[in-house]
């Protein structure tokens, strides 16, 4: 259930509650998170330079064009492109990222570190004022996580993903300065329509292939419906206390995967039936991105030591912080944010194989 507010998809259009005044960058705008970053922001009145790089962009990001907000494409790796997409904007929120699981050390480094370094100087001689970053809470690495804090506890990181993300926000924090405000935002593991990286592709497994979990699936997760994340986004876009600050944002719920996953197959009709032991889990996941490496298979593995790790143990945060200095709070319960997610992923296949599935043009 929506908690408190009326349409669920975020607080009603009528414009921010302060006039900005310079337009606010989003990058990775043809993505998940980015594409309702840009919309909600739209709705709310702010001006908007939506960023994207494929040579089309979605369906939803083009109609966003039409109503007025600022399409541009840039490959954010090309050296004039940080300064062009920053001229003339005052705020920029960085959700642009390499997002994944598999991917060589380098390109990780390039994309999601490298690429922030060159934003960040660029902002820097643009004189923009604030600058948000789409973390990730996985840089907390797998260990028993039961109400972590952004203080801690932290494990050791397993793939360069991981890395990649905890380089880029410890840069983005040291930028934080008396004229020019950082944040770090660091989502769980988001979900809701137009889901590109977890959720659909777990329903995907569900509907077609893989009809359970790992170990039982005990261990605690850690869901946020994506405009409870955009929420999040837009109070520390706003705040002047989030300055030079870590934020983790989650649903704030307890809830394991086992609860997550026979609820989601409820919800495609389907039964779980599967529960795969962590000793055979473990092996397939250490193999497996070994044989794929080897006969250079470009998908990624089904199974990997990060997957199994995420099933493995508790992935639970507290949220008090954000609650405390933004005044964060979680609508939409993870029941209902999955049924919304499900009811989008059935809509966008039309009930088809994943063969017949489209990238998602949903945000
Ligand atoms: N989804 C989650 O559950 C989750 C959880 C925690 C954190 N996050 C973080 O949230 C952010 C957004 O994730 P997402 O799920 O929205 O991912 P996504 O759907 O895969 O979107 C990634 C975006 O990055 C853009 N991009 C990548 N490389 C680029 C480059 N060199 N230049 C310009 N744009 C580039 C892509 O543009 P094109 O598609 O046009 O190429 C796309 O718009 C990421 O920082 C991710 O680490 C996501």
């Amino acid at each position: 259930m929506d908690k408190g507010r009326s349409n669920g998809e975020g607080r009603p259009a009528g414009g921010p509650a302060h006039e900005p005044p310079d337009k606010v960058l989003v990058t990775g705008a043809s993505g998940f998170i980015g594409g309702w970053l840009a919309r909600t922001l739209h709705e709310r009145g702010y001006p908007v330079r939506a960023l994207y790089r494929r040579p089309v962009p979605p369906v939803p990001l083009e109609a966003l064009g039409r109503a007025g907000v600022e399409l541009l494409r840039l490959d954010l790796t090309d050296p004039e492109a940080p300064g062009e997409a920053v001229r003339g904007v005052s705020t920029v929120i960085h959700a642009a990222a390499l997002v994944g699981d598999w991917g060589s050390a380098a390109l990780f480094r390039k994309l999601n570190y490298q690429v922030i370094v060159d934003l960040l100087e660029a902002t820097k001689q643009a004189g923009c004022r604030s600058f948000v970053f789409i973390g990730s809470i996985a840089v907390h690495g797998f260990g028993p996580h039961r109400n972590s804090s952004e203080e801690g506890p932290y494990y050791p990181h397993v793939n360069a993903y991981q890395v990649s993300k905890k380089m880029a926000e410890d840069y983005v924090l040291s930028k934080n300065s008396g004229s020019f405000r950082t944040t770090v935002i660091r989502p769980g593991n988001v979900y809701g329509p137009g889901d590109t990286t977890m959720f659909y592709r777990l329903l995907a497994a569900q509907k077609w292939w893989v009809k359970g979990t790992i170990g039982g699936g005990h261990s605690l997760t850690c869901p946020v419906y994506v405009s409870d994340l955009v929420e999040a986004v837009i109070l520390a876009l706003e705040s002047e206390q989030s300055a030079g600050l870590v934020f983790n944002i989650t649903g704030g719920e307890w809830i394991t995967w086992k609860e997550l996953l026979e609820f989601s197959a409820s919800l495609l009709q389907v039964k779980p039936f599967l529960s795969l032991p962590f000793p055979p889990a473990r092996l397939l996941g250490a193999v497996l991105p070994f044989v794929y490496r080897i006969f250079g298979i470009k998908a990624d593995p089904p199974l990997s030591r990060y997957r199994v790790d995420h099933l493995a143990n508790d992935f639970h945060f507290s949220i008090d912080r954000a609650r405390k200095i933004l005044g964060y709070e979680p609508r939409v319960d993870w029941r209902e944010g999955l049924r919304r997610t499900a009811e989008a992923y059935l809509r966008e296949t039309k009930g088809n194989s994943p063969e017949d599935t489209r990238p998602s043009d949903c945000c």
